[in-house]
């Protein structure tokens, strides 16, 4: 592909892409495709001479684009409704044509510092202290995952060489992401040394029943290693106490790391700001821009007060990626599992200084705003409830006839392309989510969503 052609194909996916958001409304947020549909519709082995360009932008519009779950509808409102803007998008197409790989300072100046400007920012804007690091890694998954190693390497630093896992115990509650046992299966904790521990009737996690099952584990000759705390958790939002949990991690020396992926937002708001009280004193925390942030997915922010803590457990340099830059030059790959690395922050930078902080944060205060009316509207029906305390954009409700009539629903609303909804489980029961994120959503659009309910129940 030469550059006029090139030129040519871009002012036409742009053009497509302009067109996506003015007439987002009109597709159906969820397909109405079934499952092995777009494969069986797509050739078995890819082509062996050159297609032209037309020919597969027409097959992404004709075969792609109507089997896809559009998450960057207004209308979507499942797990955490997030958005992709415009600034963003535009960077991802800038990210992928300077193509850069910055394992190394020197092998992209720009996006070494860049990611530390802008993390540096993102603190700022997040109310974390001075001395915390960032890095960017794709998803809250990871950055968890890293979190863990490093509460590993400060509490048992012989695993790096020996490998084992050292008796080591991790906690969180019964409602926190299950990255946190993912990750634990990932780095030979297991499954079984991660303690979940009970909530208060606000889903929030119980300090005393974490101080006993500490307890019980040093009793055991167990190691305990590490808290993870949540600020916004997945299923219900909740806040769980972070300043009488790092007085229990201060108490046991154990790493706090807080998993803000979705509630961090909540500090670009002054009046939300307090649900992020005691993160200060933690010793890992991760957002994602990804979720409530309009930055496309994925980028996901670690910070850590220990960078050297999290360099040791991970720093390997092989001979031919050894350099002798000065001491301000950061090689990024010192500080995670993975080499090559994205120009992310290219599209959080974009983000940051076309929205600023003032409007990002109108977005999400209206947005809490919109969830609160909403929980207002089900409260006022008869037929529903709402089963969790609305904290920040998500409201938990279900049909008071039970699981079947509230599945029902759910499924009515998706199958019919208006809106997207997923549930979840809560105490055995089966409840509708709705979570409110897209920048385009508006109160116009969760009055119809709720009008819709309400003519099916
Ligand atoms: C609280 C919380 N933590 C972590 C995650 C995992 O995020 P990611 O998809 O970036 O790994 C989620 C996903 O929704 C989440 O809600």
């Amino acid at each position: 592909m030469g550059p006029e052609e090139f030129r040519n194909a871009g002012h036409q996916l742009v053009d497509w892409m302009a067109d996506y958001f003015a007439h987002i409304r009109d597709y159906p947020v969820f397909p109405r495709v079934t499952p092995g549909q777009l494969t069986d519709s797509l050739p078995i082995s890819a082509p062996d001479t050159p297609e032209p360009f037309q020919q597969i932008f027409d097959d992404f519009q004709r075969l792609i684009v109507p089997a896809n779950t559009h998450w960057n509808h207004p209308n979507f409102y499942a797990f955490f409704s997030v958005s992709g803007a415009p600034p963003g998008i535009l960077a991802e197409m800038l990210i992928s044509t300077l193509n850069v790989n910055h394992m190394l300072w020197r092998s992209s100046p720009a996006g070494t510092e860049l990611e530390q400007v802008t993390m540096n920012w993102l603190r700022q804007w997040l109310n974390l202290p001075e001395e915390f690091f960032g890095i960017i890694y794709d998803t809250a998954s990871i950055s968890t995952m890293h979190a863990l190693v490093a509460a590993r390497e400060k509490a048992h630093p012989q695993t790096r060489t020996q490998g084992g896992n050292g008796n080591l115990v991790v906690y969180c509650s019964e409602q926190a992401h299950s990255s946190v046992e993912k990750s634990a299966i990932t780095i030979g904790i297991g499954q079984d040394n991660v303690r979940k521990i009970g909530v208060d009737a606000q889903w929030r996690m119980r300090p005393d029943l974490l101080e006993a099952a500490i307890g019980a584990d040093i009793n055991a000759g167990k190691h305990p290693t590490c808290i993870v705390a949540t600020v916004g958790t997945t299923a219900v939002t909740a806040v769980d106490p972070v300043p009488a949990i790092a007085d229990i991690a201060a108490k046991y020396q154990l790493w706090l790391h807080v998993d803000g992926a979705y509630g961090g937002a909540a500090a670009f708001v002054p009046k939300l700001r307090h649900y992020m009280d005691g993160v200060d004193r933690a010793d890992s925390f991760v957002f994602n821009p990804h979720k409530w942030m309009l930055t496309p997915i994925d980028l996901s922010a670690f910070y850590t007060r220990h960078p050297d803590i999290l360099k040791r457990a991970f720093a390997l340099v092989p001979a031919y990626l050894q350099t002798t830059d000065n001491e301000r030059a950061l090689n990024f790959m010192d500080y995670g599992v993975q080499l090559g690395r994205r120009f992310r922050s290219l599209k959080l930078w974009f983000v940051m200084r076309a929205y600023g902080r003032q409007h990002i944060a109108r977005m999400i205060e209206q947005q809490c705003g919109w969830a609160q009316e909403f929980a207002a509207w089900v409260s006022a029906d008869h037929r529903f409830e709402v089963v969790a305390p609305v904290t920040y954009s998500l409201v938990c409700f279900r049909h008071r006839g039970g699981d079947e009539p509230t599945r029902r629903l759910m499924d009515d609303l998706n199958s019919s392309g208006k809106a997207f909804l997923a549930g979840t489980t809560l105490k055995g029961r089966f409840v509708l989510r709705l979570a409110i994120g897209n920048f385009q959503t508006t109160r116009e659009d969760l009055q119809q969503v709720w009008q819709f309910v309400q003519e099916h129940a």
